[in-house]
């Protein structure tokens, strides 16, 4: 990710559905961007702010945590206007309606900015049970996200595909 991204130099980072905060926390500290963290679940953003041990705000503090549903609620709510680099890893799958989701990063992703989707491909895995097998985004789907964009790259990992794409 570091290769591909290169050095953050303090631009604005956005990582949807950001869990236990492991990826922000990454694009933080180790890559240099400002990040925040959104996540839908209470929970999650309290557990993520956990790990921030300094109490100082500021950029040693770690990434800003925020509860927010990206596909329903206010987007104007966050605190920048727009995003040098959104990403959101595990998440995309579990998206109902994805068109409206990606009408929605296009509005806060910044010129010549990245959108980074780390995603299960259905059929994948190596099992015989279809409920398993069937886990991930089809290739409608990632017809649907690939598609509009100025540069879509990709990289397969195991069951999982990582995409970049820039408007
Ligand atoms: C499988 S976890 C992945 C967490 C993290 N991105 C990671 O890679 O470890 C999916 C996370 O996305 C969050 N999520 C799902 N839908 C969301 C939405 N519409 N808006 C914000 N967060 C969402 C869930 O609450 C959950 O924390």
């Amino acid at each position: 990710m570091g290769k591909h991204l290169g050095p953050g130099r303090g631009r604005l980072a956005l990582d949807i559905g950001s869990g236990d905060g492991a990826l922000a926390r990454h694009l933080h500290h180790e890559l240099g961007y400002r990040t925040t963290g959104i996540d839908c679940s209470p929970s999650a953003v309290a557990l993520a702010a956990t790990h921030d041990t300094n109490p100082e705000p500021g950029p040693d503090r770690g990434p800003a945590w925020h509860c927010l549903d990206f596909t329903t609620d206010d987007l104007t709510t966050l605190a920048h206007p727009a995003y040098a680099l959104i990403t959101c890893r595990l998440v995309y799958r579990w998206i109902d309606d994805k068109p409206a989701f990606l009408d929605r990063i296009r509005r806060i992703l910044a010129p010549g900015g990245v959108f980074w989707v780390i995603t299960e491909i259905a059929g994948r895995r190596t099992t015989t049970n279809p409920a398993l097998k069937k886990l991930g985004i089809s290739p409608l789907d990632a017809e649907l996200l690939t598609t509009g964009w100025s540069c879509a790259r990709t990289a397969d990992l195991d069951v999982l595909r990582c995409y970049a794409l820039r408007p």
